[in-house]
């Protein structure tokens, strides 16, 4: 595996690969690498030739200090994790590197209704830094396909309204969530909790795989509310639960309305912030 911590270094050996007409799988990470995102690195080996994994903990998505002071990271073991499926280049910049000029984002694009619900209301400013380094990611990597988990619903569906409204080349494939034994979603935060509380919030999937049982016998109203107080038990704090039609991220009143409809959920375990969503049904 090829490690490079400068762009432009990084952008003449891209050059020299797509001019041999090699194409190139995108995975961006902030690194604490776990299976969730290997699975976006090996998809990216199936279908490119050449995958580029970048580790940069971006500071501009993150609303609260103390969030990336604790954001894990573990670039020596990511490396070999990413050795261990056979990436091809790793790309670990610095700030200074990826915003030269400062942070300020000079890309404002409107998302409409898609940046104002779930993590926007929660989380503000927060997408408009995610939007700003894929974007300057994608400026410099330059792949043909990008490569997204489903877990951050909410943000891949802006990605991919982005790669729409910058008339972008390259297209973004989700792929799905890698759950642990007890069905907790994958996440770099998990290592943030206890094991015994580790174990408990596979609460979260429960609960989602529960409103997904009852879809057809209660409204989306009934099914978040029980949902909530479900997940509303010691240790957690459920932030919202949200049911809604997978396009617009609008909420839904009737299911049988829509072709496309995912439950969202974010709650706090002990402090640390875990998301996750399952699909509750798509035609
Ligand atoms: O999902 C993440 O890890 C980050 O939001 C991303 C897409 C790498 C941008 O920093």
């Amino acid at each position: 595996m090829l490690l490079f911590k400068r762009i432009a270094d990084l952008k003449k050996y891209l050059q020299t690969q797509k001019s041999t007409g090699k194409s190139i799988g995108f995975a961006p990470t902030m690194g604490a690498l776990h299976e969730g995102h290997l699975s976006l690195i090996k998809r990216t080996k199936e279908e490119n030739d050449c995958s580029v994994c970048s580790i940069f903990v971006n500071p501009t998505q993150f609303n609260e200090a103390s969030d990336l002071e604790k954001y894990p990271q573990t670039p020596e073991k990511d490396i070999d994790l990413l050795i261990s499926v056979g990436c091809d280049v790793l790309f670990m910049p610095n700030p200074e590197e990826v915003y030269p000029k400062g942070q300020l984002s000079d890309l404002k694009l409107d998302f409409g209704n898609l940046d104002k619900v779930m993590e926007g209301e929660h989380r503000p400013g927060h997408f408009e830094g995610v939007a700003q380094v894929v974007n300057r990611l994608l400026e410099i990597v330059e792949p043909d396909r990008l490569y997204m988990g489903q877990k951050d619903f909410q943000q891949f569906t802006i990605i991919q309204r982005m790669l729409v409204l910058t008339n972008s080349n390259t297209y973004l494939r989700v792929c799905p969530i890698v759950r642990e034994e007890h069905g907790l979603a994958m996440s770099s935060r998990n290592v943030l909790l206890s094991p015994v509380l580790r174990k408990r919030a596979a609460l979260i999937y429960e609960t989602l795989s529960e409103t997904k049982e009852n879809m057809h016998a209660l409204f989306p109203n009934q099914l978040k509310a029980i949902a909530f107080e479900k997940l509303n038990v010691p240790h957690f704090k459920p932030e919202y639960f949200e049911i809604i039609e997978g396009q617009t991220l609008m909420p839904i009143e009737v299911l049988e309305d829509v072709d496309y409809a995912v439950a969202c959920v974010a709650v706090w375990v002990d402090g640390v912030r875990l998301i996750d969503n399952i699909i509750l049904k798509k035609e």
